[in-house]
């Protein structure tokens, strides 16, 4: 590849309630950078980079777009001139706060996609431990996106980007129910599951141990949140990370996640679970709620600002058992 994709960055969700929105994160431990009537700027306490998670107000719930950092402004060029290569219409954002040249587009999967350089440094609040709050969130660490043709996503992806596979779970005749595909050395900056799609099923970050998830239940519980944790705590088998699922004021979804393992080693193999494995979902063995695997957040188009029309899952549905 002549173009280096580091790492998921930001996503940049529409909310209907920016006071609503800013007491929900607040509690699970996110900084606020900075804010105004329109918008909220998160990041995680060991972020250097000014936000992980913007939120707009909005009438609607909505993904505006899903980002990934590259390593230089050179990189950025160089990938935006291959999608155009490739038939895709990149369209060049103006400047964006707290940002250098960014560029979107509507990828393979119809997912908003976007891709940036640089983002502006600010204060890493790693060791102000005085501040540790909630769930003590750290870092952005993946999205988790429904796509009706798994296969294709997967491929371009990795053929295409430069992603690599972790781990993957096949059903009937071996095709990939969902994949689960990294550029920074851990299980994943994107999954991609087999689904009505395109649609945003979650936004993961990353806590530092699993009793910052115990501490986050307690602290939403107490503040009235109960009904906020959709899923867990759990530890998936796909992945090995323990997981806490919460759904935000707006429905939105957010994974609270730790405890994955390295995949920097040019010779790891791909783990196959298959569709069948009930404990890939969830290692201890507890299903699901049937919401988890129904219900996303639906997605807009990067040039005409409108909803994105979902297709549906290329491979037959039935009682979906995948994760993460
Ligand atoms: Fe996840």
């Amino acid at each position: 590849m002549s173009f280096d994709i580091i790492r998921s960055g930001r996503a940049v969700l529409h909310v209907t309630d920016l006071e609503k929105s800013r007491k929900f994160y607040d509690a699970l431990g996110f900084v606020e950078t900075e804010a105004n009537e329109q918008e909220i700027y998160f990041r995680g306490l060991e972020e250097h980079n000014h936000h992980s998670l913007l939120l707009k107000k909005k009438d609607t719930p909505f993904l505006e777009v899903i980002s990934y950092k590259v390593r230089s402004e050179e990189d950025l060029d160089k990938l935006a001139a291959k999608l155009e290569q490739d038939g895709y219409k990149v369209k060049w954002m103006d400047q964006q706060h707290a940002m250098g040249r960014s560029f979107r587009y509507q990828d393979i999967a119809g997912l908003p996609v976007e891709f940036y350089a640089r983002m502006d440094s600010v204060e890493r609040k790693l060791q102000q431990y005085d501040i540790y709050k909630g769930a003590k969130v750290q870092r952005i660490d993946h999205f988790n996106c429904m796509v009706s043709d798994v296969e294709a996503t997967q491929d371009y992806y990795m053929k295409e980007l430069g992603f690599s596979c972790s781990e993957y779970t096949a059903g009937e005749e071996e095709k990939v129910w969902a994949a689960w595909l990294h550029r920074k050395p851990s299980v994943h900056d994107v999954a991609f599951m087999n689904g009505e799609g395109p649609r945003l099923h979650h936004i993961g970050f990353w806590l530092k141990d699993p009793m910052s998830l115990i501490d986050g239940c307690d602290v939403l519980a107490s503040m009235g949140y109960g009904p906020n944790i959709e899923r867990g705590p759990g530890r998936h088998g796909l992945s090995n990370a323990f997981f806490l699922y919460l759904r935000d004021p707006d429905g939105h979804r957010i994974e609270l996640y730790n405890g994955d393992y390295l995949t920097s080693d040019p010779d790891f193999k791909p783990i196959r679970w298959d569709l069948d494995d009930p404990m890939r979902q969830t290692f201890w063995g507890h299903a699901a709620p049937d919401c988890w695997f129904e219900e996303a957040t639906e997605v807009l188009d990067v040039h005409s600002g409108e909803k994105v029309d979902k297709k549906p899952a290329k491979l037959k549905k039935r009682k979906p058992t995948f994760v993460i």
